[in-house]
């Protein structure tokens, strides 16, 4: 067969690569200098991972599609089913929507020091959102849902901004968060909707 003959070519292959490489002569303070680089490139890989995981970063590759087009009639992204909500583990899941020259909803109540999943799409053109002083800070590329998970240490104001040119108004394209102590918050009651008629 085929197969085996290729897993044998390769096995062999492997075999004289490991062998070769075994029996050249390696001189000690090179083997030292392969040890500190090898080191090296460990702890910077150890601490990206580390900081992923501590700061919520997801990969670029994490793919999620959405048609922009209908956001209106998409159930997760209805107009009535923007702005936060709690699911039912308890966590806190805010949905927002970028068009020219807005994020909807325009104003959200958050409480300070709790986890929160914010996920962004576009209802038109390549948007970016970026809040200061967390790790908000990603592209919404109609067509895709951008999830970024993050906590605000601090109540206040926060500024939410675009920083992905969208057109003539671009730079007037921001909106605001207030985020509350964690004791003042209360979870948002959600108004039953109305005119009767089902979105799908
Ligand atoms: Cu939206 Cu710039």
């Amino acid at each position: 067969m085929q197969i085996k003959q290729l897993k044998q070519k390769y096995e062999q292959f492997i075999r004289d690569f490991c062998s070769q490489l075994l029996a050249i002569h390696i001189d000690r303070l090179e083997r030292k200098w392969i040890s500190i680089s090898l080191m090296v490139i460990g702890l910077l890989v150890g601490i990206i991972i580390f900081d992923a995981f501590l700061h919520g970063v997801n990969p670029p590759s994490k793919v999620e599609t959405i048609d922009s087009v209908s956001l209106h009639l998409n159930k997760e992204f209805a107009e009535d089913n923007l702005g936060v909500q709690v699911d039912e583990k308890g966590g806190i899941i805010v949905r927002m929507v970028a068009g020219r020259y807005s994020f909807f909803p325009k104003h959200i109540d958050v409480p300070a020091e709790t986890k929160l999943t914010f996920r962004w799409v576009s209802m038109d053109v390549l948007h970016g959102v970026h809040i200061p002083m967390t790790n908000m800070s990603t592209m919404i590329v109609p067509g895709y849902v951008a999830e970024i998970t993050t906590s605000f240490p601090k109540p206040g104001e926060y500024p939410v901004l675009c920083n992905e040119y969208c057109g003539l108004g671009h730079n007037h394209m921001w909106s605001n968060i207030s985020v509350i102590a964690k004791e003042d918050w209360t979870v948002p009651v959600k108004l039953p909707v109305k005119g009767g008629s089902k979105h799908e």
